[in-house]
């Protein structure tokens, strides 16, 4: 005797709401397509981001020995201006002159050097304003009025302690994560 039982085919399977179940195959096979799109782009994205190791390993080393009282000198960490300046007695007496509690940005020179050497000032050359390159570091070049850097950009002072005194920026030039390495070599980074 013939079989006269119909088979149902995905195609013709309803459900209650209606909805075929063809329907949800379609969709399925849509998500798991976006899935598969996104497992490509991301490790892709993350390739491009530069690792811990590799941010660890972009460190700058300045030989400190040859920077006379009164001078600094430009180096590069990360791409940006870093400056490193020996201070004078005299530099450093007026660092120590000012109350901190009347800065914008209220650090001693100690907060922004190392103890035992006080003298060796590292700031990145950047002006926290807008990021000139403030002058001051390069012999001959203007100081501002507090006798340490100046943004020519829009008029920023800093003092000998790298302080902004006068003028937009908002805050100190940054200080850098450094270490002496020895007693005349600091690694910055
Ligand atoms: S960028 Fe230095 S004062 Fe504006």
């Amino acid at each position: 005797m013939a079989d006269t039982t119909a088979t149902a085919t995905p195609e013709a399977t309803t459900t209650e709401d209606g909805i075929r179940r063809r329907d949800f195959l379609d969709i399925a096979a849509v998500s798991a397509a976006g899935i598969g799109g996104l497992a490509v782009v991301y490790p892709l994205v993350s390739q491009m981001a530069p690792s811990k190791d590799v941010l660890a390993a972009s460190t700058t080393e300045v030989d400190v020995s040859g920077i006379e009282p009164g001078q600094a000198i430009k180096a590069v960490f990360r791409k940006q201006p870093l400056f490193v300046k020996r201070l004078t007695a005299a530099e450093i007496e007026a660092a120590n002159a000012t109350s901190t509690g009347s800065l914008r940005d209220p650090e001693s020179l100690a907060d922004r050097t190392k103890e035992g050497n006080e003298d060796i000032l590292v700031t990145m050359g950047v002006c926290t304003h807008l990021g000139c390159v403030p002058l001051g570091a390069a012999e001959g070049e203007v100081k501002g009025e507090y006798g340490g850097y100046f943004c020519p950009c829009h008029g920023s002072h800093y003092d000998t302690a790298g302080r902004i005194r006068k003028g937009p920026a908002p805050t100190n030039l940054e200080v850098p994560e450094y270490e002496f390495t020895s007693d005349t070599v600091i690694q910055v980074g």
